[in-house]
């Protein structure tokens, strides 16, 4: 019976999608052309979850051998023409998988992994051109399910010399859950503050005199702007976010506005694949100095084509959001409410704040080819668990636990110089969802469990860091009881 269970389900999943454009001659005969690595689907009954896994697991082996036989059958798995896309050949399910597929590819040469000057694997960065430090995506995304953390050993180490750690930045890989609902809350956020300023500017020139105004977006306050009657801006009382006002939730500094600029980037320096837009518009400290439409000289152009971006960007997207898990001991229950409110009680809350809202959750990727955005609904479409409406009406929430703001954290915490202009001490308040899934913690993983975490906070988190440590034993116990209810949901996959 499981026997026939397992291979119904390899029969629906093999036939779940069929992207591979220039088919093998064995796919041909029927085989499947994708791998659908996994799904947007979470089957409430684990067993059935667990024979899922299987017949994936199945199937990627299979394909395995497909590639053996047939070099290149990955590959071309992998490929898809954005014209497509804006067409609407795929629905967004098909869209997900193939995503899934390019962040579980192996990247090779023949596919334009690395580069003409780069070494094979480089633990530590070379500038801006990067390592290549691994092979896939979830070589360091995986902790805690797909699209995870990554542990100490999976950090980064950015923009070094290419020989020596004390020469580089070290990262540890975060999680990459509701990365697009991220996304669009920091969008609303940036549209909030730039009516703000829209407001000053206009002020400023009908009074004939400099105007001065708080910049406040969902609840979360940035510091002041003045606008000048002439059109300028004195932004220097402006805190937490860069004076073009643009909210950047991504990267433990916040370096990244958009899914699309922290992909492009992971591409070229994890893996030297080169997006065919980023050879276009890149520096060549970033993408080599060749030239021309190969600029890291490895013979391989069009690397990672602008429909392959569009597929890994969308896969992001549609990350499941992490939930809130209830202990089954009532004593626990207990002490996860009180946890609950000592939370607010020392200001965590303060820069972790637990939620925000957010009007639409339809995520709308526009085209850089002219054509026609890609739109994606994520409360229909994204992988469960999905964002949900309240039940008693009112706008969508996220339970982020972050403000999306950069914070001063303290000597402790600095790093040896500023990244790309962002002060060395200055860290984005990390989003605390799903947190009990992705140890270990702080942006180079220097933290092996929560509480160490938080005894590491200063600078402006020196206060709410004190409250902690003078909590009884007991007290402490309740936080952390708290914190590890901020969970993902149980996703049962075979590596
Ligand atoms: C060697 C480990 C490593 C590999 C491989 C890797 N990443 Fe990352 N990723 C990181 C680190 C470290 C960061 C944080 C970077 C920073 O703070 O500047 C990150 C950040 C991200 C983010 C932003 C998340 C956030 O909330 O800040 C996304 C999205 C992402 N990676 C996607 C990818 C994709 C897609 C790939 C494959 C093309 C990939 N990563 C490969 C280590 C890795
Ligand atoms: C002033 C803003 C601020 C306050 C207040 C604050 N934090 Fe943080 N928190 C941050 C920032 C910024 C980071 C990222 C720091 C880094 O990576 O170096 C962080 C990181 C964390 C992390 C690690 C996250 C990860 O994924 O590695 C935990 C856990 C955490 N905070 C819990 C707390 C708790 C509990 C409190 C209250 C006792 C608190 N924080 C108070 C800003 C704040």
């Amino acid at each position: 019976m499981r026997r026939s269970l397992v291979l119904s389900l390899v029969a629906t999943t093999l036939v779940a999608c069929a992207l591979d454009p220039t088919p093998t001659p064995t796919a041909q005969k029927g085989t499947a052309r994708a791998l659908g690595v996994y799904t947007t689907n979470l089957d409430p009954d684990l067993e059935r979850q667990a024979y899922d896994a299987l017949a994936r697991d199945a199937q990627r082996r299979e394909h395995r051998f497909l590639d053996a036989a047939d070099p290149g059958h990955l590959a071309r798995s992998i490929r898809v023409e954005q014209s497509d896309l804006e067409a609407g050949a795929h629905s967004p399910e098909e869209i997900f998988q193939l995503g899934a597929q390019i962040f579980h590819a192996t990247f090779t040469l023949e596919m334009g992994y690395g580069g003409k000057d780069l070494p094979h694997l480089a633990r530590f960065h070379a500038g801006r051109r990067g390592g290549p430090d691994a092979m896939r995506c979830d070589s360091c995304h995986w902790r805690g399910g797909p699209g995870g953390a990554g542990d100490a050993a999976d950090n980064a180490y950015l923009d070094g010399d290419g020989d020596r750690q004390s020469s580089a930045l070290a990262r540890n890989p975060p999680s990459l859950v509701g990365a697009g609902l991220v996304e669009l809350v920091a969008r609303e956020m940036s549209a909030e503050l730039g009516r703000a300023r829209e407001a000053l500017v206009a002020r400023a020139k009908a009074e004939g005199k400099p105007a001065r105004g708080p910049l406040v977006a969902k609840g979360v306050a940035f510091g002041e702007l003045e606008a000048r009657p002439d059109g300028r801006l004195d932004g220097t009382s402006v805190l937490g976010v860069d004076t073009d006002l643009v909210v950047k939730p991504f990267g433990w500094k916040g370096h990244f506005a958009s899914l699309r600029d922290v992909v492009e980037d992971e591409l070229n320096v994890h893996h030297g694949m080169q997006s065919t837009w980023l050879v276009a518009h890149g520096d060549p400290a970033r993408v080599g100095a060749f030239g021309g439409t190969d600029p890291d000289g490895d013979g391989i152009t069009d690397e990672v084509r602008e429909g392959q971006v569009t597929a890994l960007v969308l896969f992001l997207a549609m990350q499941e959001v992490p939930v809130t898990d209830t202990p089954v001991d009532q004593d626990h229950v207990v002490a996860l409410g009180k946890g609950e409110a000592r939370f607010q009680a020392l200001g965590c809350a303060t820069c972790h704040v637990p939620s925000l809202t957010l009007e639409s959750a339809v995520y709308s990727l526009p085209s850089r080819e002219g054509g026609a955005p890609i739109r994606v609904d994520l409360q229909k479409d994204a992988a469960l668990p999905r964002i949900a409406p309240p039940f008693d009406g009112g706008p969508l929430r996220l339970y982020l636990y972050s403000d999306l703001k950069r914070h001063d954290m303290g000597p402790g915490l600095a790093e040896r110089e500023a990244d790309r202009a962002v002060r060395p001490g200055t860290f984005l308040t990390r989003p605390l969802w799903g947190i009990a899934r992705s140890r270990p913690y702080l942006h180079d993983a220097r933290a092996p469990t929560l509480e160490d975490a938080i005894l590491l906070h200063g600078g402006e988190a020196q206060a709410a860091r004190d409250a902690f440590a003078a909590l009884s034993e007991p007290e402490r116990g309740e936080l952390r009881v708290f914190l590890t209810s901020l969970t993902r949901a149980r996703r049962l996959s075979v590596p």
